[in-house]
């Protein structure tokens, strides 16, 4: 700076002029009241306040000036000073206040608003009513076996017994000769269980099935049964009763009892309609339907591959909805196919 070894005058030492000290501290208080929040005041205060800034740069050429001259000019500085470090802090308080009512305001929790959190859901009832029947099995000692949804007709038709044309009710995929139906009952699942597996076999098979025909409170075009097969050395119907009777009893209470009521089906013989007894049925106690079974056919085993001389079989199919609906005192089977969380969350933990 070149007034640096001019002889001393302090009106050349221009940062310690009076009116310049004047406008650091005006031009200080301008910027503070310009900062929109504290984050953007404290940021102002190197420019201001700092080593750098136009005070510390004055404070520093005291030193140059004669000592009768030092004193006054100390004062001023230290009065520009006093005055900026009050503008800040005037103005820290401000806008602190501000930020605190700004954050109580913009932060409040308005306990009013819609409820935008994800709900949990629940397994299906049918879900876990199937995971417990596949339980009691496993702990017999079956299997747990699958079959697909779409199956041939040979499977579910020709190897069943069931006269040509199949079961009414079923779906057929198109093109008309494609060959491939919907399975209307788990059934197909005992011919493929024993095409793939040699005796003793003891399967169960869970899964949806389809049937044409109109919707209404008792009747949906896609439910669920659970198949069973056991093909053996002896097995006979009495081991078929004990089993069911088993079944229900751990399904429905110590307490329950099944009827048997003779019946036809082509995949066995003898064969029965098997009733449940509903003490509490919220119709009054009564017996349903639970499903059907009997005696494998020898035909059926023969066109899977097992021997009718050495071996014999027995074989069950019960509906999972109508269990699911009776025991709950459900009303319409819609509810089980709607996918409603609320359904699942009330009925699914404890099915
Ligand atoms: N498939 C039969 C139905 O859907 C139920 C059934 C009857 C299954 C007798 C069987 C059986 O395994 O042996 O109505």
């Amino acid at each position: 700076m070149s007034y640096r070894n001019d002889p001393y005058d302090p009106k050349q030492v221009a940062l310690l002029d009076p009116a310049a000290l004047a406008e650091a501290v005006a031009d200080a208080s301008k910027a503070f009241t310009a900062a929109a929040d504290p984050d953007a005041l404290t940021a102002l205060r190197p420019a201001h306040l700092g080593d750098r800034s136009p005070l510390s740069l004055a404070r520093r050429e005291i030193g140059a000036l004669p000592p009768a001259a030092k004193s006054d000019a100390g004062k001023r500085v230290n009065e520009a000073r006093r005055a900026i470090e009050t503008a800040y802090a005037e103005r820290a308080e401000v806008l602190e206040r501000e930020q605190a009512e700004r954050v109580l305001v913009e932060e409040r929790v308005d306990v009013t608003l819609p409820y935008d959190r994800r709900p949990r859901g629940a397994r299906h009832p049918l879900s876990a009513l199937l995971e417990s029947i596949s339980d009691l099995f496993v702990g017999m000692g079956y299997e747990v076996a699958e079959g697909p949804e779409v199956d041939l007709e040979w499977v579910d038709v020709d190897a069943l017994n069931i006269p040509a044309g199949g079961s009414p009710g079923t779906f057929h995929i198109a093109p008309q000769r494609s060959g491939l139906v919907l399975r209307p009952h788990t059934s197909t699942v005992q011919t493929r269980a024993m095409l793939s597996r040699t005796p003793p076999i003891h399967v169960i098979a869970p899964g949806r099935v389809y049937r044409t025909g109109e919707v209404d409170a008792t009747h949906s075009p896609v439910f669920h049964q659970v198949e069973g097969l056991v093909v053996d050395r002896g097995s006979t119907m009495a081991h078929l009763r004990g089993t069911l009777d088993h079944v229900a009893r751990a399904l429905f209470g110590p307490e329950a009892k099944t009827r048997w009521r003779p019946h036809h089906f082509p995949f066995t013989g003898p064969s029965a309609t098997i009733d449940v007894w509903f003490p509490e049925h919220r119709d009054g106690p009564r017996w349903v339907e639970w499903g059907g079974c009997g005696m494998v056919d020898p035909r059926v085993l023969r066109a899977c591959g097992v021997d009718p001389d050495v071996y014999s079989g027995f074989a069950f199919g019960v509906g999972i909805d109508r269990t699911l609906m009776v025991r709950h005192g459900i009303s319409d089977i819609r509810h089980l196919v709607e996918g409603d969380v609320r359904f699942s969350r009330a009925l699914g933990a404890g099915a």
